[in-house]
């Protein structure tokens, strides 16, 4: 079944219809999701709807966005997060410079520290990296060295070149693939589904945000999965079940499930 390794369904555009809308994922082929945390609050109903939800995990984490006020102890507290059974990752984690707000040098400081927390805890990091190629890689290549024997993570709605991704993945990272591949303009993220192996990429909405196409406007949710599965596999010249089996897989070797 499906696999959605990103979602923010605590988000208030999901108030009016969120268990309807989760109760019917399964029988719409989408077996398991990631709840992924993005702020102190966010990662507070994220771990909570992991344990409503037989089939939603949990990660945690402060999105760069959100890190103007964190403090030493909020990573204390993410730490005990992690230690539950049904959190899997520590993120969505990492740099934004698209607004440089809050500053360089504090989004950075708090990357690193959530970078030290999942070493720490053993978990695998979600990495949200927009505009900020050299600084993450950077980062990430301090962290960790050239090992592919094992899993580190996620980079999270991938949207570099090719070249960059190769790098990732010789690192041990998985990519993110969500609504952005089924967009017009989506040539550069076209082109590094096409030349990576299937068995580094996994599926992702980001709901509520990123819809695909023909929906681009709408709310999204894991429903809307079935058209990036479709541009996939067009795209690899597999059928849909080959790509939504494989991403599976990776998937639950990613979260280690
Ligand atoms: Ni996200």
């Amino acid at each position: 079944m499906i696999f959605d390794t990103h979602t923010h369904y605590s988000d208030q555009r999901f108030d009016n219809d969120r268990n309807s809308l989760l109760m019917s994922m399964e029988e719409n082929g989408i077996g398991n999701i990631v709840e992924v945390g993005a702020g102190i609050k966010s990662t507070k109903e994220a771990v909570k709807l992991s344990e409503e939800y037989s089939f939603i995990y949990a990660a945690v984490g402060i999105h760069p966005y959100e890190t103007a006020d964190i403090k030493e102890e909020d990573m204390e507290w993410l730490k005990s997060l992690a230690l539950k059974e049904k959190v899997v990752a520590i993120g969505e984690i990492g740099l934004d410079y698209h607004y440089d707000k809050p500053s360089r040098q504090i989004q950075q400081k708090w990357f690193i520290r959530q970078l030290e927390i999942a070493k720490e805890t053993e978990l695998p990091v979600i990495i949200h990296s927009r505009d900020a190629a050299e600084d993450t890689l950077n980062i990430m290549k301090t962290f960790y060295q050239a090992n592919v024997q094992e899993t580190y993570g996620v980079v999270h709605c991938f949207s570099y070149s090719p070249e960059i991704a190769k790098i990732y993945i010789n690192m041990g990272f998985y990519l993110g693939i969500g609504g952005v591949v089924t967009f017009k303009n989506s040539k550069k993220l076209i082109n590094v589904v096409s030349q990576m192996p299937l068995d580094r990429l996994v599926l992702e909405t980001d709901a509520p945000y990123l819809t695909p196409e023909p929906d681009r406007n709408k709310r999204n949710s894991s429903l809307n999965l079935k058209y990036v599965v479709e541009k996939i596999a067009k795209i690899k010249g597999m059928t849909q079940q080959e790509v939504i089996n494989i991403t599976e897989k990776n998937a639950r070797e990613l979260y280690r499930l």
